[in-house]
């Protein structure tokens, strides 16, 4: 008994103690990191390598962003955005991969680049002639037996933008070393269409004019695949829709038997010719009559130049779907249907693959997966998709298969489908194995939901609070009792808490502490999605609002209030969503166009404002029952560069008009956010005087731009006085000028051109309001006790203290960090395009009074005050990405949680990151290296202790009471 106490302490000492505190890096942040939709031309399984057979994914999405999947768990192994950022208006992208020769070849713009198939490396690149846009690429095939194992060349096709270039067909060699011949036609003109097609031997050139002059026929230029030399020319009669990959004529141009395949709008047949042919010859393919109206038809066929040549067409009727498979007799230039697959009414998908001689068919559905072989009707394999059931309604829009042959009759089929709400998953068998939410790269708007629901608990103690005491106190005593069910199965689960200490059971506890918090995203493709921003990132709901949305309209705003977001539309139309769950509660048409929505404070909800192109802000017509509080103040720009200033209550008055000089434009105006409250009015100086801060709520920064001049105002939004000005020469034009504001400080950054040297450097501008310059001194306000703007003694100016620092790259956008009650210390949260990265600056060095040319004193080395240096250097420490790369963000979100040491930040733009950061670290948590079971086993063996030791004591005093 002596002994267990002093044993347990040993046993104690024994646990794994964890006092080293891991990095919170990849626990509480998360990313998403997105490519954009898969384009359907663009997108295959190759195998990156000669020495194995596994394959990878590759696609060019339609933000032209190349990318590598792994099709195991869908994780990004490498991406290369084509257009140096992920862009939204991006032009026609393609994609090549040479057989088993380890590279895969991207087209677009101007430039051709070869990329290491396994890690995305750039291997080499070609740039076609200025004037010219790529509008064609292709692997030219070696007749199957690639002997000498070097790279295939590619054949390039480039177009005119305007009528002084002409159109080029080049050869370039597979190992970079440049072109092989090149073939040049000025007789193009920039509104004809061109397409390419290369066999083993030749090459095809297909040209046809649109337009007036437009023929009803293509002409077909064929070459001598080597020497690139002219070895015929024909015309072949051709319907008006190309059918081919991306509106092009010619088909299979992968395959060593290219061909031409047209069909007319709703017609019932096809015009199909074989291009090897020396004079290819026009076979009409008349479609099963369905007694349907036919609106699409789509032509899929294998990439294999062994596999034979045989293909399918995909009709899309009124209503029902079917497809027809047809062979091609390579000798006569014909093409005989081989088989049909029958009519449904669920749409489908196919996909085309080439396995050795064989070619593999597959139909995707809503339910199900089915394999067919091309030689016959037969199915090979068929699959129920039954994860799928969750999301009825949503068909695949395209899909890439890659079959496997496991000895005789049993294959697998691995699908990578495109789903229209914007998934793009894996489905292994008809189970779905993975999912990317490739939508979230459209998303341009956001706001933070209120978090789930008013607290159970609070709206009982409201209740008990509201009634008489007696009833309240019954109450009371049954909520108790009804509490005490659960004691049992919590006092059990109580050692395994404190035993077991998991990252998940962490993370849940932390999560429970920080709260929950849900952002709203609203996408450029008429989506609204709700994740939660707490906890991974989890995806809540999706809603398509494009029925309710008209052409040409976008989503301008969102505000979530009481349950609902209110989406607010460029057209002046509102939709109302039930937040919870995406549902669509009303909608209403517009009433104008609108540019920017503002919300004052009213009652008994606050009021939204519409404002409009040329700055005149209008109560939305949702909130005719709410009445804004007097004395608002608004400060709008309009869309020619002024700024206004008005005082909106239950009218609209303009209260002034700043117009900038010729040729300056104000493009920006930064307020204080809604919720940015101030711990302390002053700063204590290390000789402990207080500097006062200048804390006015009235006040906003403009940001006004002439051709290569930036200048800042500071203004008082009341009465449009100009507190302070700053001006930068030569900033670089087209670079952002982002900007943010908070308590009494400011910061912005721009890049400038030093005209001395030419060279770029991008700054960050912080300033420091105060109402004075000497400590302890509130300036002429201090003794007074009211105060108004207008009164003749009311032109008090801030005392500004700014300093400016050079940092080594440009920032896309800048937010401030926001917690519950502002007393921790602030982060300036800087997106950092080139190195795609976030990084949150201290404030405490962004200090706007770091000591200039000398080293601090020891007063203000007690305030934390470091020597200005004008270089700062961005910390890998602050990074919030750490090592991951966070493309394309635009826009940053901060938001307090229920710790005050913690703020939750949301990042979007293409990639979606979140985080949760403590500026002045988590003083209100223990931290990882807290060991609760030592804690709980060190209560346990004192108390032990004392027992053992009881006895001994009592023993002692005995003896000595005896002793004595
Ligand atoms: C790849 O697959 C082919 C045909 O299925 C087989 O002959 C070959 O041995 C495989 N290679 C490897 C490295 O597994
Ligand atoms: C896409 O938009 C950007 C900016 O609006 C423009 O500079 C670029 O030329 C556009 N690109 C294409 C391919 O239209
Ligand atoms: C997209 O995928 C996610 C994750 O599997 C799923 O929760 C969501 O319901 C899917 N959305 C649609 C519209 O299918
Ligand atoms: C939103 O939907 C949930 C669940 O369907 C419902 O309980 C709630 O009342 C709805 N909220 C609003 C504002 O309609």
């Amino acid at each position: 008994m002596r002994w267990y106490g002093v044993l347990s302490i040993l046993a104690s000492l024994l646990l794994p103690t964890r006092a080293i505190f891991a990095d919170d890096a990849f626990h509480i942040d998360y990313h998403h990191a997105l490519l954009g939709s898969p384009q359907a031309h663009a997108t295959f399984f190759h195998k990156p390598q000669t020495s194995t057979n596994a394959s990878l994914l590759y696609t060019i999405s339609d933000k032209a962003v190349l990318g590598a999947v792994n099709p195991k768990d869908g994780s990004l192994l490498w991406r290369q955005p084509l257009a140096g950022r992920p862009v939204n208006n991006a032009s026609s992208s393609f994609l090549v991969a040479g057989e088993r020769d380890g590279q895969i070849i991207s087209g677009y713009g101007r430039t051709v680049a070869c990329w290491d198939a396994l890690n995305g490396r750039l291997v080499w690149d070609y740039t076609v002639p200025e004037g010219t846009t790529i509008h064609g690429l292709q692997a030219i095939p070696v007749g199957g037996s690639n002997t000498n194992d070097l790279p295939q060349d590619i054949l390039v096709l480039a177009t005119p933008d305007h009528s002084n270039a002409h159109a080029i067909l080049s050869r370039i060699a597979g190992d970079g070393s440049g072109t092989r011949w090149e073939h040049k036609d000025s007789s193009l003109s920039p509104s004809s269409s061109a397409s390419i097609a290369a066999s083993s031997q030749h090459v095809y050139y297909i040209t046809k004019s649109h337009g007036l002059l437009a023929s009803s026929k293509a002409k077909v230029v064929t070459l001598d695949g080597t020497t690139g030399h002219e070895a015929g020319q024909t015309s072949v009669a051709v319907d008006s829709d190309p059918l081919g990959d991306g509106g092009e004529y010619s088909t299979a141009s992968c395959s060593g038997f290219p061909f031409l395949i047209s069909a007319d709008k709703g017609s019932k047949s096809v015009k199909f010719s074989l291009l090897t042919n020396p004079n290819p010859k026009v076979v009409g393919l008349t479609l099963d009559d369905k007694g349907e109206d036919i609106e699409d038809i789509t032509v899929h066929h294998a990439c294999d130049v062994t596999a034979p040549t045989h293909f399918l067409l995909h009709i899309r009727g009124k209503t029902c779907q079917w497809a027809e498979i047809y062979h091609v007799d390579v000798k006569s230039g014909g093409a005989t249907r081989a088989y049909l697959l029958p009519a449904t009414e669920e749409k489908s998908a196919f996909a085309a693959t080439g396995s050795g001689s064989s070619v593999y068919f597959t139909r995707s559905t809503e339910s199900e997966v089915i394999l067919y072989s091309s030689e016959s009707h037969g199915q090979l394999g068929r699959w129920q998709k039954t994860s799928f059931r969750a999301t009825p309604g949503i068909s695949p829009s395209h899909t890439v298969a890659e079959v496997v042959s496991k000895g005789k009759a049993s294959f697998a089929v691995r699908l990578a489908e495109t789903s229209q709400s914007g998934n793009w998953s894996l489905v292994r068998n008809g189970e779905l194995l993975w999912t990317r939410p490739e939508m979230l790269a459209y998303v341009n708007i956001a706001a933070w939901a209120e978090d789930a629901g008013p607290d159970a608990l609070a709206e009982e103690l409201d209740l008990e609070s509201s009634v008489n005491p007696l009833t309240g106190y019954i109450h009371r005593v049954k909520r108790h009792l009804t509490d005490l069910v659960s004691l049992p199965s919590y006092l059990q689960g109580v050692p395994e808490t404190i035993v077991k200490s998991s990252p998940e059971s962490d993370a849940i506890a932390r999560r429970n502490l920080v709260g929950t918090k849900t952002v709203i995203l609203g996408s450029r493709r008429h989506e609204l999605i709700a994740l939660d921003a707490t906890n991974a990132g989890v995806f809540q709901w999706q809603t398509d609002l494009s029925s309710h949305i008209s052409p040409g309209a976008e989503m301008k705003s969102i505000v979530v209030d009481e349950g609902r977001a209110h989406v607010y539309l460029s057209d002046g139309a509102l939709i109302v969503i039930n937040a919870s769950n995406g549902k669509v509660i009303e909608h209403q048409s517009g009433h104008g166009p609108l540019s920017n929505l503002v919300r004052i404070p009213g009652g008994p909800a606050p009021a939204a404002i519409k404002v409009e192109a040329d700055g005149t802000p209008r109560p939305a017509e949702d909130s005719a029952a709410v009445h804004p509080l007097e004395g608002n103040t608004v400060v709008t720009i309009s869309d020619d560069g002024k700024a206004f200033g008005w005082a909106i209550g239950q009218s609209v008055e303009k209260t002034w008009v700043l117009e900038p000089r010729d040729g300056t434009k104000i493009i920006n105006a930064v307020a204080r956010a809604e919720h940015d409250p101030v711990a302390s009015i002053g700063k204590v100086l290390g000789d402990r005087s207080v500097l006062y801060k200048y804390l006015s709520p009235n006040v906003a920064l403009l940001i006004a731009e002439s051709h290569s001049d930036l200048t800042i105002y500071l203004i008082d939004a009341v009465t449009g006085a100009v507190l302070h000005t700053s001006t930068h020469q030569a900033i670089v034009p087209g670079t952002d000028i982002p900007a943010v504001m908070s308590e009494n400080w400011y910061a912005y950054s721009f890049t400038s051109r030093d005209p001395a040297t030419e060279g770029i450097a991008t700054q960050l501008v912080i300033a420091e309001l105060y109402e004075s310059s000497i400590p302890n001194d509130r300036g002429p306000l201090g003794s007074r006790t009211n105060f108004s703007e207008f009164s003749v003694d009311a032109g008090v100016r801030p005392h500004v203290i700014s300093q400016a620092f050079t940092i080594p790259e440009p920032i896309s956008s800048l937010a401030v960090s926001q917690t519950a009650q502002g007393i921790t210390t602030r982060q300036v949260l800087a997106t950092l395009p080139n190195s795609n990265a976030i990084v949150g600056i201290p404030r405490e060095i962004l200090d706007a009074r770091r000591p200039v040319d000398r080293d601090p004193t020891a007063s203000e080395r007690e305030e934390g005050l470091m020597r200005y240096f004008a270089n700062l250097e961005l910390d890998p420490k602050h990074f919030l990405t750490h090592a991951r790369e966070v493309v394309g963000v635009r826009k940053i979100m901060a938001s307090p949680s229920l710790l005050e040491s913690t703020s939750v930040i949301f990042a979007f733009g293409h990639d979606v990151f979140g985080t949760q950061i403590a500026p002045s670290l988590a003083f209100d948590v223990l931290g990882k290296g807290f060991n609760k079971g030592q804690l709980a086993l060190t209560v346990v063996a004192l108390f032990a202790g004392v027992l053992a030791l009881r006895p001994l004591a009592r023993k002692k005093t005995v003896e000595g009471r005896w002793g004595q």
